[in-house]
């Protein structure tokens, strides 16, 4: 079933359009399948530029013509085989064309109370300017799987060359750090840590990325090691940093992580030294406090909220704890 292709607001993009063809050409097409037979010039010229900027696709010259389009850039445009099904590209930009049009026609259609003005999904709307609409993350992973470490960060100075700013590729500094950690579950420790490096090169003045860094060092003395010898290097390393860096929050999520892997012992030690470097912070004294109560030793983890809360008789969380697990615990005596 033909359904006729929306045509997108490009009135916005005026100056930019243009005619295929000879304007003396009869505007007879051979081989549509998702436009209209009776598609005019200015019409298919739209769907055209469409395709060209939701790609992301250079325009000029109509090189961006020749992803899809048999011709050469060393041949009058119109000797180009415009109709020719030839190359793969054309026939998947087929269906993604007949998709829109469905998506628009048959689904946002049905929608009553529409956004005003009414929102069309356009090949924009998932490739953001790229041919390849896979998210950064997903190309990486894949790049570093088929070309190693280097082959990851070439492609990222790659893309971040070519898109950043472009809203094509989200750059923010927690993908790269997702990509790391992605690299490090599988032991390959260097290579996420160059990942976590890159991050901070790119975001010096985001803590996260730095702390991401700094988690990511230790965690590898922890499994490579032992989490005695992580906590003696986290020592020594945390004087390094830059102000703000070696925070409460990184042996914190150390811990709840070795937490999660049923290492107990593990995590209590973890919690423990980090409440001795951050005796102050709340999240330091409900961490080990909570993994002393959920370790089954009830009655230490409450010793750890009412110290709390001799020490900070105007925090409210800690005393709410403190009463919940009080009240449980007499409960259960
Ligand atoms: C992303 C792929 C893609 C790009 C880029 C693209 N086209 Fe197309 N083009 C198509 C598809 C798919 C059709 C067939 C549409 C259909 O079946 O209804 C088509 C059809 C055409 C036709 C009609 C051919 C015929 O006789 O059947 C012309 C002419 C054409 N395109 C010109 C251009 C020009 C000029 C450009 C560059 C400005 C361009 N196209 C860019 C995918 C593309
Ligand atoms: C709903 C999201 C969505 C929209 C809208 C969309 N695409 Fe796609 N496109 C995809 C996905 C997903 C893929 C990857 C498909 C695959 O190969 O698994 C893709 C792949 C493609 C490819 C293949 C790229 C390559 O390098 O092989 C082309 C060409 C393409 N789309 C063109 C278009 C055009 C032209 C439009 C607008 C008419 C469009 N797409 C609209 C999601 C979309």
């Amino acid at each position: 079933m033909k359904r006729k292709f929306g045509l997108l607001a490009l009135v916005a993009l005026g100056v930019l359009s243009f005619q295929v063809g000879n304007a003396q050409e009869p505007n007879k097409y051979s081989n549509l399948q998702v436009l209209d037979a009776d598609t005019t010039r200015d019409e298919l010229g739209d769907a055209m530029l469409q395709n060209l900027f939701g790609l992301g696709l250079p325009r000029r010259q109509r090189e961006g013509c020749l992803f899809c389009h048999v011709g050469d850039m060393d041949l009058p445009v119109s000797e180009w085989d415009f109709p020719s099904d030839d190359k793969k590209t054309k026939l998947k930009a087929r269906v993604m064309m007949q998709m829109v049009a469905d998506i628009n026609a048959d689904y946002l259609a049905r929608l009553d109370d529409r956004m005003d003005p009414d929102f069309r999904v356009t090949c924009e709307t998932c490739h953001a300017g790229r041919t390849d609409p896979r998210p950064l993350d997903t190309i990486l992973i894949k790049e570093y799987s088929a070309n190693g470490i280097s082959g990851a960060i070439d492609k990222y100075e790659e893309l971040r060359a070519r898109y950043f700013g472009a809203g094509a590729y989200d750059f923010r500094p927690y993908v790269l750090t997702k990509i790391a950690r992605t690299i490090a579950a599988t032991g390959a420790w260097n290579d996420a840590l160059v990942i976590e490096t890159k991050n901070e090169e790119v975001h010096p003045d985001n803590r996260s990325a730095a702390r991401a860094r700094l988690t990511m060092q230790v965690a590898r003395k922890m499994y490579e090691d032992s989490v005695l010898s992580a906590l003696a290097y986290y020592d020594e390393i945390r004087q390094d940093e830059a102000p703000g860096v070696a925070g409460y929050s990184i042996l914190d999520n150390l811990g709840w992580t070795i937490h999660r892997e049923e290492r107990v012992d593990d995590a209590l030690l973890i919690f423990r030294k980090n409440l001795e470097l951050f005796p102050s912070e709340y999240v330091a004294n409900e961490s080990l406090g909570d993994a002393l109560w959920f370790s089954d030793d009830k009655a230490a983890g409450i010793a750890v909220f009412e110290a709390w809360v001799q020490a900070n008789p105007e925090n409210d969380m800690g005393r709410r704890r403190l009463l919940n697990m009080q009240e449980e615990f007499s409960k259960t005596e």
